[in-house]
């Protein structure tokens, strides 16, 4: 089966070609994949709420039942150990653990997350676990979510808690899944949940994010020993859609915004203001030491890239005065997101990051594309997402023989989840989940990884 499908395009790299340190796993987020969202006394969280307007997700859809990992995580981690897949991402629902956000703790929720970390060391995985990967508890929402200041002692709570709960058996940590996702979906645009918009939402949530990002990364710190702690960035390759300079400046600020703003505070660069006006309005929201307390020292950056975005000036934007051409109308390839196949973007990205200094460890913390699927005879053969993996792999090992520092790689995603405001539509999984009955199928594209990731 295999030969047949490399051969579909002209990947010949193997594992080896990384070096023996280089990490491979699939990420994947709890509200995404676990279902059981009123399961004991698990709170609900935002996304819960959010899920229960049908008109927030393609066709009324939500995560209630997901995957149903809650339940089925035994057989989906033996899955991905049969896959040789040796790392795996996966997130923890605050409202799970923390029913109300704050206060008392669930046993049932704690006991979940020991069983699937346990599990996960059992069978030779490492657990590589994300504190806040969107699902924020409704109860923290109703009294301002990510615009109320006081989010820093929730949150600072939390994360010492999950570092003493579960830090003698998880080493591998990350604090925020992309702020600039959550901030601006959820609290400019409205788009996620909690669905709030405007920038007296939104900057204030920048603010608050930015500050929680450092402040994790110091609470895990000092409660787990020998941890590796890290974050995690959306980020594109953006490009101007000419080279008038109106759009080259309009694509710098896009670029401030989209890749930015989140990574240089944490670095002590500050925030890009000075490429993008509207953030000196972030001030209105800053105390006396804020600039120092953005500042952490993380062991390891995690990016994601799926695309890159092309950008040109716009008049009717308020503030930004740039928008995105988007790729249907450039007529490029797509992956059903409308998201343009452009792997040189990893590249670009990897470059980028490179230049900042004080980055320690760089790794790849989600890549993956979502296609239309077809079981046919009980099988999937995803031959457009195996080639854009293999494509952006092979953007990876450029950068890597170029002497750039990158030290892992994660695929998005291990099964087909709830992708959000799109509902079930998407599907981003090197395995297929048939929702229904909640069947598993390993596609093309997974038994192309599990051949790859074998040891040489
Ligand atoms: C997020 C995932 C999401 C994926 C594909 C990332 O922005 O972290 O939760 O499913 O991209 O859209």
């Amino acid at each position: 089966m295999t030969k047949p499908l490399a051969s579909l395009t002209d990947f010949d790299l193997h594992k080896r070609d990384f070096g023996p340190e280089f990490i491979w796993g699939v990420s994947t987020a709890a509200y995404q994949i676990e279902g059981a969202h009123d399961s004991n006394d698990k709170g609900e969280s935002i996304w819960d709420r959010f899920t229960l307007n049908t008109k927030n997700i393609h066709l009324g859809q939500n995560g209630q039942k997901a995957c149903d990992f809650y339940n089925r995580y035994k057989e989906d981690i033996l899955l991905m150990r049969s896959m040789n897949i040796r790392h795996f991402r996966f997130s923890l629902s605050w409202s799970r653990i923390m029913p109300d956000g704050q206060g008392t703790l669930s046993t049932a929720g704690i006991d979940f997350y020991n069983r699937v970390i346990d599990f996960c060391l059992a069978c030779g995985i490492t657990p590589w676990v994300t504190l806040y990967h969107w699902d924020l508890p409704q109860a923290l929402e109703e009294k301002g979510g990510w615009t109320n200041r006081d989010i820093l002692n929730w949150f600072e709570t939390y994360a010492i808690h999950c570092g003493q709960l579960f830090g003698d058996r998880v080493k591998h940590w990350m604090v925020l899944n992309e702020p600039m996702v959550f901030t601006g979906a959820g609290y400019f645009l409205g788009a996620h949940a909690p669905g709030k918009k405007g920038l007296s939402n939104f900057l204030p949530s920048v603010h608050h994010a930015t500050l929680c990002q450092a402040l994790g990364g110091r609470a895990l710190r000092k409660v787990v020993e020998n941890a590796c702690i890290g974050t995690t960035f959306s980020c594109s390759q953006i490009s101007p859609y000419s080279s008038r300079k109106r759009d080259i400046k309009a694509a710098k600020k896009a670029d401030a915004l989209l890749n930015r703003l989140f990574i240089e505070p944490s670095l002590g660069l500050g925030y890009p203001s000075k490429d993008l006006k509207v953030l000196k309005r972030l001030a209105k929201y800053q105390k006396p030491g804020d600039e120092k307390n953005m500042v952490f020292d993380f062991d390891f950056i995690g990016i994601q890239n799926y695309t890159r975005e092309v950008i040109k000036y716009s008049f009717t934007v308020p503030y930004l005065r740039s928008k995105l051409v988007h790729a249907t109308k450039r007529k490029v390839p797509t992956t059903l997101m409308d998201w343009e196949v452009y792997p040189k973007s990893i590249h670009t990205m990897i470059s980028k990051y490179n230049a900042y200094e004080g980055i320690n460890k760089l790794i790849i913390t989600e890549n993956g594309a979502a296609f239309e699927d077809k079981v046919v005879h009980g099988e999937v053969d995803d031959r457009l997402r195996l080639s854009y993996l293999q494509a952006y792999i092979k953007e990876v090992y450029r950068a890597k023989k170029e002497g750039l520092r990158l030290d892992g790689y994660f695929v998005w995603t291990f099964t087909d989840n709830f992708e959000w405001a799109e509902g079930y539509r998407p599907r981003f999984g090197l395995v297929y989940n048939d929702f229904d009955t909640q069947k598993r199928i390993v596609k093309s594209s997974g038994k192309w990884y599990k051949e790859f990731l074998v040891d040489p």
